[in-house]
C-alpha cells in the first residue's frame, strides 16, 4: 500500500476554533492537588506553543515540493490545527503562570532552543524530528481518548482542552510522515532521530517539571509520589500503555494509519463537547 492510498482513508483534518474559558482553574496544583502530575501537565502545556511552531516550520520547508492536492490540503489542516492548539495552550499557560506555575519561563527557554536548533539542523533532520514527535503526541492522544477517566480529576476546561487536542493530533498524525516520505524518504534517519528525540524529550520535560516545582518552592508529599506512580506506572498507567505503540514506529513498514483509530474521533464528535465550545 502506498502512502497516497493510505492518506485517502484518513479522516478529514478539520480546524475547530475552540475557546475554552479556563476560569475554573483556580488551584496551582490543578490535578487532584497533586504537585507531580500537575507540574508534568503544566510542563507539557508550556512546550506546546514553541514546539508546535517548530513542527509547522519543519513541514512548511517542504510545502512547495508537494504536488499531491490531497496532501497539500492535509498540510493546510495540520498547520491550522497546530496553530490553534498553540493559541489555546498559551491561554491556559497564562492562567497557570498567574497561579504560580511559571510556565512562561519554559515557553521562552524552549523557543530559544528551537530557534537555535532550526538554524543548525539539516532540514531533513528537522522534519524527521517532527515526524517522531507527532508519533509521540498521537500515541499519548490515543491513550487519553481510550482512558478518559484518568483526566477526571482535572477542571472541566482543562479536560476538554486535552480531549480536543488529542482528537486533532490523531486526525493529522500522518501529515508530517507523508511529507517526509514524499520529499525525503528513508527509515534509518527517522529511527535514529526518534531515538535521540525521545531521550531529549523525556530529559527536557523532566527538567522543566523539576524547575516548576523549584520555582514554586514545592517539595512533593508522599501522597503526590504515590498518586504519580499510579498515574504513570500503575496498571492502566500512561507509561505502561504507550510503550508498544511507541515501538511500532521502528518497524520498516510502519505508517501512522496502520492503527486506524478514527473510531475515537467519531466518539468524541458524538459527545456534547463540541456543542459547548465555538467551532
Ligand atoms: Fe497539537
Ligand atoms: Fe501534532
Amino acid at each position: 500500500m502506498t502512502a497516497m492510498q493510505r492518506i485517502s482513508g484518513a479522516p478529514a483534518i478539520k480546524v475547530r476554533k475552540m475557546d475554552f474559558p479556563f476560569g475554573d482553574i483556580t488551584e496551582k496544583y490543578f490535578f487532584d492537588n497533586n504537585s507531580i502530575i500537575s507540574t508534568y501537565m503544566a510542563a507539557l502545556s508550556a512546550t506546546f506553543p514553541p514546539g508546535e511552531k517548530g513542527f509547522i516550520d519543519s513541514v512548511r520547508n517542504y510545502r512547495d515540493q508537494i504536488t499531491d492536492p490531497e496532501l497539500q490540503e492535509s498540510i493546510k489542516g495540520f498547520i491550522g490545527q497546530e496553530g490553534h492548539h498553540s493559541y489555546q495552550h498559551k491561554a491556559i499557560n497564562k492562567v497557570l503562570n498567574d497561579l504560580g506555575l511559571f510556565v512562561h519561563r519554559i515557553e521562552e527557554d524552549l523557543e530559544k532552543k528551537i530557534s537555535h536548533d532550526k538554524g543548525r539542523l539539516d532540514k531533513r533532520d528537522f522534519l524527521a524530528s517532527t515526524v517522531g514527535m507527532e508519533h509521540i503526541t498521537a500515541i499519548m492522544a490515543e491513550y487519553i481518548l481510550e482512558n478518559q477517566h484518568v483526566l477526571d480529576p482535572l477542571p472541566a476546561s482543562a479536560r476538554e482542552l486535552l480531549l480536543w487536542h488529542a482528537v486533532e493530533e490523531i486526525e493529522h498524525k500522518a501529515v508530517a510522515f507523508d511529507v517526509y516520505e514524499a520529499c525525503v524518504g528513508g527509515r534509518r534517519r527517522l529511527h535514529i532521530v526518534m531515538g535521540i528525540q525521545t531521550a531529549l524529550f523525556l530529559w527536557q520535560v523532566g527538567l522543566y517539571q523539576v524547575s516548576l516545582l523549584r520555582w514554586a518552592k514545592k517539595m512533593p508529599s508522599m501522597r503526590d509520589v504515590v498518586g504519580a506512580a499510579k498515574f504513570f506506572l500503575g496498571k492502566g498507567g500512561l507509561a505502561r500503555n504507550i510503550v508498544k505503540p511507541y515501538l511500532d514506529y521502528y518497524r520498516d513498514d510502519f505508517h501512522p494509519w496502520d492503527n486506524d483509530n478514527t473510531a475515537l474521533i467519531n466518539k468524541w464528535k458524538e459527545s456534547n463537547i463540541q456543542g459547548t465550545t465555538s467551532v
